[in-house]
């Protein structure tokens, strides 16, 4: 074998050590472990997904007080519902009594009552009724609610964090907010949302999700003809969220109708927006295809990803064409996602250099995420 890049051998400790130090590093691909380690994927479950912010889905996939839908994130079962008072909330799906997983699916119920014993919990947590039990000394009620998880709305997603002490969700995508606004994603109505698993590490996913440099070449009669790679111009990442402006092109008359708040720009361009670790959306003026991406195993993810549409695509099929359309290109990363998974476990896969950074600028970005958020998780002799 011939001489390989330097770096080659780097752990991925040790890589994102280097990007919490000072010293420059050209923009670089991080190791090929990054997105296979079984350590790695451990860690991200506690230090990453249990402290943050991750999206489990939208608040009109719940309209009427009573809807539910469950979910797993990161192995944790949970109930998203609109409660008597209107609000969504996110709910433990595992009974305070000997630990059965309660609702199944989705769908509408005035109380969430257990199958294997029969405790019944009220829409917002509370424990109801506990069978022939309610009389025993050490049996209190009132500390038999199902954990409530924080959870706040944005743009119609519905947020959660599991621990409750991430940072203010506002606060986390602050700068953001001026980006994306004007297009009121949270006016459009959801197409539809359904988990999926791929056989690919969650951050392969959430990178070309984000990234533009693929556009062309991946896409070439879907996507190119519309957001070439030449266009896209990616915007300062903050904190918690990067992104880029996939500029359409000359020939593609772009996307109605608009809310009347979008300026000339707004009109013709997507904004892809990426809020960490895992929430990529690509949000243009009529629609938005958005994926909440969690990790089920080190090679392999959960995406929970759907179209919201302007109301007004309801009106003939065009909600639906647009999903079919997302359909499409999702279908052509996954193929190329796949084998680069299989590339990726190669004894010879190696570290290359990162397109500018208007194509891959966000992936660096979001590598550097990863190194603050797990700065105090790494070995300190990492050399
Ligand atoms: S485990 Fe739920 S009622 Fe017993
Ligand atoms: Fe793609």
């Amino acid at each position: 074998m011939g001489s390989t890049h330097p770096s080659t051998a780097d752990t991925w400790q040790k890589a994102l050590r280097t990007l919490t130090s000072k010293s420059e590093l050209p923009p670089t691909a991080m190791p090929p472990e990054f997105y296979t380690s079984a350590d790695l994927f451990e860690l991200e479950k506690e230090s990453v997904f249990l402290k943050s912010w991750i999206c489990v889905g939208r608040a009109d996939e719940i309209p009427e007080p009573g809807d539910f839908y469950t979910l797993d994130i990161i192995g944790e079962p949970l109930i998203v519902v609109r409660t008597q008072d209107g609000s969504c909330k996110v709910l433990s799906n595992v009974c305070r009594h000997r630990g059965s997983v309660i609702m199944q699916g989705r769908g509408n119920s005035k109380k969430f009552s257990c199958p294997y014993h029969q405790w019944t919990y009220a829409l917002d947590g509370k424990l109801l009724a506990a069978p022939l039990i309610e009389d025993n000394e050490n049996f209190r009620k009132a500390e038999c609610s199902l954990p409530v998880f924080k959870s706040t709305l944005w743009m119609g997603f519905i947020f959660t964090n599991l621990d409750g002490q991430a940072t203010d969700f506002e606060q986390h995508v602050k700068e953001l907010n001026s980006y994306v606004e004007n297009y009121h994603v949270e006016e459009m109505k959801t197409v539809q949302a359904g988990p999926e698993k791929w056989p690919v590490n969650w951050k392969c996913l959430a990178e070309n999700f984000m990234e533009g440099y693929h556009l062309t070449p991946v896409h070439l009669n879907t996507l190119h003809p519309m957001t070439p790679t030449r266009l896209c111009e990616k915007i300062p990442g903050g904190k918690g969220y990067t992104g880029y402006k996939s500029h359409y092109s000359e020939s593609f008359k772009g996307r109605k109708p608009y809310h009347e708040d979008m300026t000339d720009e707004e009109r013709a361009q997507s904004m892809m927006v990426w809020i960490y670790p895992s929430f990529v959306a690509a949000v243009s003026p009529n629609s938005a295809v958005f994926m909440s991406i969690t990790p089920t195993a080190a090679v392999e993810l959960q995406t929970r990803w759907g179209v919201a549409a302007r109301t007004e695509l309801f009106e003939n099929d065009e909600a639906a064409a647009r999903y079919d359309f997302a359909k499409s290109f999702n279908a052509e990363d996954k193929e190329r996602l796949i084998d680069m998974q299989y590339g990726l476990q190669s004894r010879f896969a190696t570290r290359g250099p990162l397109a500018p950074p208007d194509y891959e600028g966000t992936i660096w970005d979001f590598y550097h995420y990863m190194a603050e958020t797990l700065a105090d998780k790494l070995p300190s002799d990492v050399n």
